[in-house]
C-alpha cells in the first residue's frame, strides 16, 4: 500500500516574542492511502498543531511533511493551496460553514470555486446530502440545524471534490453521545466508500479503537 502522508522528524515551537514553546519534537509518522487513524492525546500535547502541519497551515520548524509524493518545504503557496484543494479535506469540532448560505451551496462551495459546473456541482451536492438524510434540509441555514446536522453538513463539504485524506480534529467533541456516534459513523462510513484516509483527533477511545490504529501524542511525538 502506498503512503498519502509522511512525516519525518517533524519539530515545531511557536515563537511569541522571546517565548517559545515547543510543541513538537523528531515527529515521525506514515499514513496509508485507505487507512483510518486516531491520534489522541492529553489537551493541549499538540493535536491541533500537528494537523495543521499535515493541511500545510504551517511550516514545521524543522523536518518534512510529504503529502501524495510532495514535500511540501518545495511548494509556493499557491501549490500548497492547490494540493489542499486536490487531496486534502478537513473537519474542525465548530462547523466553520459559512452562515449565510445554505447547507446546499456550503457542500457545492468547493466545486464552484475549482470551477464546476454549476448544475452538476449542486446536483452532485443534493445527492450527497440525501445519502447523509438531510435530503429534507437542503434550504436550511447552518442556524437552522442542529449541531449533527451541522458536523453532517460539514463532513459532505469536506468529502464532496473526493479528497485523498480527511483531517478531522475533535469533530464529534461538540455534540451529544447520540450524535457523535452518527457523525463518527457517516465520517467512517464516506471515507470507506471513498477509499480515502481518514486523520481524526479525538478524545473519545471508544472512537479511537474503532479505527484501523491509533497513535498517542506525548512529549511532543508519536508513540507507535
Ligand atoms: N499561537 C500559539 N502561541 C503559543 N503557543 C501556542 C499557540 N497555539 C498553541 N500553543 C500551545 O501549543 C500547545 C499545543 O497546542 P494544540 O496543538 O492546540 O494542542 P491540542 O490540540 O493537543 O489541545 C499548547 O500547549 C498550547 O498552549
Ligand atoms: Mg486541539
Amino acid at each position: 500500500m502506498s503512503k498519502i502522508i509522511e512525516c519525518k522528524n517533524l519539530d515545531y515551537s511557536y515563537h511569541n516574542g522571546k517565548i517559545k514553546t515547543p510543541v513538537l519534537k523528531s515527529l515521525n509518522l506514515e499514513v496509508h492511502q485507505t487507512e483510518s487513524l486516531a491520534i489522541v492525546g492529553q489537551s493541549g500535547c499538540g493535536k491541533s498543531t500537528l494537523l495543521n502541519l499535515l493541511g500545510g497551515m504551517a511550516q514545521p520548524s524543522a523536518g518534512k511533511v510529504v503529502i501524495n509524493g510532495s514535500d511540501l518545504s518545495q511548494l509556493n503557496e499557491e501549490e500548497i493551496t492547490l494540493l489542499r484543494a486536490q487531496h486534502l479535506g478537513f473537519v474542525y469540532q465548530f462547523h466553520h460553514l459559512l452562515k449565510d448560505f445554505s447547507a446546499l451551496d456550503n457542500v457545492a462551495m468547493p466545486l464552484l470555486i475549482r470551477g464546476d459546473d454549476t448544475q452538476t456541482a449542486f446536483k452532485k451536492s443534493s445527492k450527497l446530502l440525501a445519502d447523509i438524510g438531510l435530503q429534507d434540509r437542503l434550504n436550511h441555514r447552518p442556524s437552522e440545524l442542529s449541531g449533527g446536522q451541522r458536523q453532517r453538513v460539514a463532513i459532505a463539504r469536506a468529502l464532496i471534490n473526493n479528497p485523498s485524506v480527511l483531517l478531522a480534529d475533535e469533530p464529534t467533541g461538540n455534540l451529544d453521545a447520540k450524535s457523535a456516534k452518527e457523525v463518527f459513523g457517516l465520517m467512517m462510513e464516506l471515507n470507506q466508500q471513498q477509499k480515502s484516509a481518514l486523520i481524526l483527533v479525538t478524545h473519545d477511545m471508544d472512537i479511537a479503537q474503532k479505527m484501523d490504529r491509533f497513535l498517542t501524542l506525548e512529549n511532543g511525538t508519536l508513540n507507535l
